[in-house]
């Protein structure tokens, strides 16, 4: 158990294991949404941060598999100038109260972008309605990432729904079938897992695109539950650069897991490359973790691998003895900047 801190007692587990839930859920709300714009859209951008923005980066990673529609995922307070009056624009923020997300949704408005807000509540939630725009709340309480298919799904089912992408309905019940199933056993590999990670830093390196944004929610899910450093690196890139690096400070490097994300999209030569990179600098690491996606549908591969970092995170929360739910330097930084 830990605690928000609007001082609502949270298990974060629990959170964890209504995923499968989230993703059904969620991407009926997107589907079910009051949205009937005729408007045509040049491009879609999905702005937030943290871990109300993560989504959109799933979202992007998946429409890029197999469309053309230009995506954007954006994380600042000014917006670029192709998010404009042809824009479909997903603001989400989980509270409806992030200073970078109503700033942007403010400029977004002013040059005319088509809004759909997805918020518990707050200020997004009240402009939004104000402005006439469509909202999909979410169910209030959580911490925002851990509402990870509330806040994602509706994305994909709007998308569909304006007939900007295919229907994910298949996907979306493989992926949920398949967390449901595997949950717990991936609950007991996270906890081998964060054993390992216990007092060392984790390096997690995704080898296929589909995977980045997997290994950028890991180090998102240790910084913020687990409250630990954590790197990520890309394969092949970090070939031709980082490589070099493992070695010095020779007491970090041999402190290194290297978490390396595997998926059926992983180029062989990615997988060899990894092979070889890993016998080159094994001197100066303290180990290597592989961790492979399952399913089909790229839905299902992106959300396997999630969910062990999840869990993970979780686990190593309780080995380190620290409250997986509360950010109080995230809060109080919020604070300040309000
Ligand atoms: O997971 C978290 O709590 C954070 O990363 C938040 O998502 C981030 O600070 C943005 O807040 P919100 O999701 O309320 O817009």
């Amino acid at each position: 158990m830990g605690e928000m801190s609007e001082g609502i007692r949270i298990d974060m587990l629990r959170l964890i294991f209504s995923l499968p839930e989230q993703l059904l859920k969620g991407y009926q709300m997107g589907k079910e949404a009051s949205f009937l714009s005729r408007r045509r859209f040049e491009n879609v951008a999905i702005i937030g941060m943290g871990g109300s923005a993560i989504g959109g980066d799933i979202v992007r990673t998946i429409i890029l598999q197999e469309s053309s529609l230009p995506i954007l995922v954006w994380r600042d307070y000014q917006i670029p100038p192709i998010i404009n009056n042809k824009t479909l624009g997903f603001f989400v923020s989980y509270s409806g109260n992030t200073e970078e997300t109503l700033c942007a949704y403010k400029e977004a408005k002013k040059r005319g972008s088509e809004v759909v807000a997805i918020t518990s509540g707050g200020i997004l939630a009240q402009e939004a309605d104000k402005d006439g725009f469509l909202t999909i709340e979410v169910p209030k309480g959580m911490p925002p990432r851990s509402a990870i298919g509330f806040l994602t799904m509706p994305i994909l089912g709007v998308l569909n729904k304006l007939r900007l992408s295919r229907s994910y309905e298949e996907d979306v019940v493989e992926a949920s079938k398949i967390l449901s199933k595997k949950m717990e056993v991936w609950r007991r590999r996270a906890v081998n897992i964060s054993q390992r990670l216990y007092n060392m830093l984790p390096f997690v390196y995704s080898t296929s695109r589909l995977l980045d944004v997997v290994a950028y929610r890991w180090r998102c899910q240790l910084n913020e539950n687990a409250k630990v450093l954590c790197h990520t690196g890309e394969l092949p890139e970090q070939r031709h650069n980082e490589i070099m690096g493992f070695g010095a400070p020779d007491f970090v490097t041999r402190r290194i897991i290297l978490i390396a994300l595997v998926d059926q999209m992983t180029h062989p030569r990615n997988l060899f490359g990894m092979k070889l990179m890993l016998s080159l600098i094994k001197e100066d690491l303290g180990g290597t973790i592989w961790i492979k996606s399952e399913g089909v549908s790229p839905l299902s591969r992106i959300f396997s691998t999630i969910v062990v970092g999840d869990l993970v995170s979780v686990a190593l929360a309780k080995r380190r003895k620290v409250d997986p739910v509360s950010i109080p330097r995230i809060d109080k930084l919020k604070e300040a900047l309000r």
